[in-house]
């Protein structure tokens, strides 16, 4: 079987019990401020999940493109990819499990042909202090159509983390069986859709010896192990529940929303554990292989590359993996309008094709790889996404990108060559003067110059210069997402600088005046601070009166000419929780963070966030500001602009 019949087989499928298809939603999402990408085949049913009506009914099923970008850096392995397609389908407010775990075992078992006795499911093990119950009836279901296939499908609960025994069904917790776009029950924000899921995995067997080369060969494999052995290919989520401040309570209707990874499906038909030898990366891959030096079997590296060292057979595919996913992702996003920046969407894309051009220079591979990536993409999906056979239009964006950056790297490439050894004040020359981020300078110099370059020293320098990072910054600032091109700030001036970190102390006032005037369950759901502006996203479900606006504006106000001091400690995540900082539900944030507030102690400061700065150091810095507009940017959010007033 080949993707395309898987995915056509689908969609027949789901056709067949009542969906209508629809096609894929673009990468980059429309009306949602709180996420770059489209993550899931559920963001673009967002509103639909929570009770507004479907145009096209209550069924629906798609393959829909997907971007993860927090898998960047796990990709490499047989398994995990930035850019996959996910077929999924709905059902708002229609059916429910008794007919979604029977249909999914049909099309996996007789559609696709996958013996029953290597899936396994996992179920939720309900949670008493949140008053979540135990998803027993999935169970039910579950055993009646593994019953129908002459198999005995026992429960065990992974609780006691023995392993499989002889259990086909496996209840785990909230951290491996619920699901919302923000992660578990607790990390959900008020108004955020959820529910219990129940998961399938692939098992490719134990001959595959994969869980002893593996992390967690210490304890016995269990479905959820990393090792390799069990595959995810499906998960269908029972989404009943919203979050409230005191809990959760029901939606106004009863979804399914299921989603499994084409790629994984197809691995699974296979039997064969690696993503990339499926179908959907032949040509790329084989193409790949074809123009890399490394993998025509030479180990020795050119003369124009760095840290040359022997890479093997594991790391010349790992390579492999990376390139191929880099580049069928990047061709997929500026297919979808998406331009290399150094902020947002933009800077992942420049992220992933720096990589690219930094394996060209590094592994001495000569050839020329957008045009086979972007000719092989097409190839493989212009029927299914016509938007990828604009191929002359995505190689221009391609070659523009590889031009800029092949003028500053050919002489960072230099510059790094001149070093014997590379720590953090030298790292961040190279980053100031030719551009290199700092992966790509630990990526590039040999391992022995770059022994004691730490991450956290490379940051001290950039602090010391106070300098704004480029799209780290979105990190950088606590969720406020101050961000700012550096080469523009040097072009322009300090000024410009000084505004956006005005107007950065402002937002947190505004926040905090929101929820003086609105009520303490306006959230925070995204922002972005230039010199101009800061755009504020929150939850809240009507239009604010003019009175409301003026007295928000009012409060902020009040405060700057109060004269508030404005300080931060650091500290650890679970004490800054405890003070009552504010954070953003999407950022994943590290054990330590720091927390600004503003006021004269931190315990009794009127405004404390989660927040990497900077800010001003007396709120009467900022002047005056000004609520410029308030409009609506989708269901239940709103969003400020505020600008300082001259
Ligand atoms: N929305 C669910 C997921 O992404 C199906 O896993």
């Amino acid at each position: 079987m080949t993707s395309e019949t898987i995915r056509q087989s689908f969609l027949e499928f789901f056709k067949n019990k009542g969906h209508i298809i629809v096609s894929s939603a673009p990468l980059i999402p429309e009306n949602d401020p709180t996420t770059l990408f489209t993550g899931s085949g559920m963001q673009p049913m967002l509103r639909y999940l929570l009770g507004e009506k479907h145009p096209l009914g209550r069924r629906i099923a798609d393959a829909q493109k997907c971007f993860r970008a927090q898998d960047i850096d796990e990709v490499g392995d047989n398994r995990h990819t930035t850019f996959f397609e996910m077929l999924g389908n709905w059902s708002l407010g229609d059916f429910f499990k008794e007919e979604q775990i029977p249909w999914m075992f049909e099309f996996l078992t007789k559609e696709i042909g996958l013996n029953p006795r290597n899936i396994y499911v996992t179920v939720f093990r309900g949670n008493e202090k949140l008053k979540l119950p135990r998803d027993d009836e999935s169970v039910k279901v579950w055993q009646d159509v593994f019953a129908e296939t002459g198999i005995e499908a026992r429960t065990h609960d992974f609780a006691e983390r023995d392993g499989m025994r002889d259990g086909r069904i496996f209840y785990y917790d909230e951290t491996k069986n619920w699901w919302s776009r923000s992660g578990g029950p607790e990390q959900m924000p008020v108004g955020e859709p959820g529910g219990p899921d129940s998961e399938m995995f692939w098992d490719f067997g134990p001959d595959l010896k994969l869980h002893e080369n593996s992390e967690f060969q210490a304890n016995p494999c269990h479905v959820n192990c990393d090792c390799g052995r069990f595959l995810e290919i499906g998960n269908n989520v029972f989404m009943e529940y919203m979050k409230t401040e005191t809990g959760f309570s029901l939606l106004p209707q009863k979804n399914v929303d299921f989603g499994g990874g084409l790629e994984r499906i197809l691995a699974a038909k296979n039997n064969n554990p690696d993503v990339f030898e499926t179908d959907v990366f032949q040509s790329l891959v084989s193409k790949l292989k074809e123009l890399t030096p490394f993998y025509r079997g030479s180990t020795s590296i050119g003369a124009t590359s760095i840290g040359a060292t022997s890479i093997g057979e594991g790391g010349a595919q790992k390579i492999i993996r990376i390139l191929a996913d880099h580049l069928r992702a990047s061709v997929f996003l500026i297919a979808d309008g998406v331009r290399p920046s150094n902020k947002e969407a933009g800077y992942i894309l420049r992220r992933l094709l720096r990589r690219i051009l930094a394996y060209r220079i590094k592994y001495d591979i000569h050839a020329d790889l957008f045009p086979e990536a972007v000719n092989a993409v097409k190839e493989k999906f212009g029927k299914i996404y016509p938007e990828v056979t604009r191929t002359k239009e995505i190689l221009t964006v391609l070659e523009d990108e590889k031009q800029k950056f092949e003028e500053a790297i050919g002489r960072g490439v230099k510059e790094i060559e001149k070093y014997k050894e590379i720590e953090g004040k030298e790292a961040f020359y190279l980053y100031e003067t030719f551009g290199l981020p700092y992966e790509l300078v630990k990526e590039l110099a040999p391992a022995e110059t770059t022994r004691n370059l730490a991450k956290a020293d490379f940051d001290k320098e950039f602090e010391k210069h106070q300098e704004i990072s480029r799209a780290g910054a979105v990190k950088k600032f606590g969720g406020h997402g101050l961000i700012l091109d550096t080469g523009e700030l040097k072009a322009e001036s300090e000024e410009k600088v000084g505004k956006a970190v005005q107007l950065h102390t402002a937002t947190h006032l505004l926040h905090w005046a929101l929820r003086e005037t609105l009520g303490k369950e306006v959230r925070q759901m995204g922002s972005d601070i230039n010199p101009e502006r800061s755009r504020f996203d929150f939850s809240f479900n009507r239009k604010l009166t003019p009175d409301e606006i003026q007295k928000i504006e009012n409060l902020v106000n009040e405060k700057i000419e109060a004269d508030l001091p404005v300080n931060f400690e650091e500290m650890p995540k679970a004490e800054a929780e405890a003070v009552g900082a504010l954070h953003f539900f999407k950022e994943k944030y590290p054990e330590k963070v720091k927390v600004y507030y503003i006021g004269t102690d931190l315990q009794n400061a009127m405004s404390k966030e989660f927040c990497g700065g900077p800010h001003v150091k007396k709120t009467s810095e900022i002047g005056k500001v000004k609520i410029i507009k308030e409009e609506a940017v989708g269901a239940g959010v709103r969003r400020i602009r505020l600008a300082l007033a001259l």
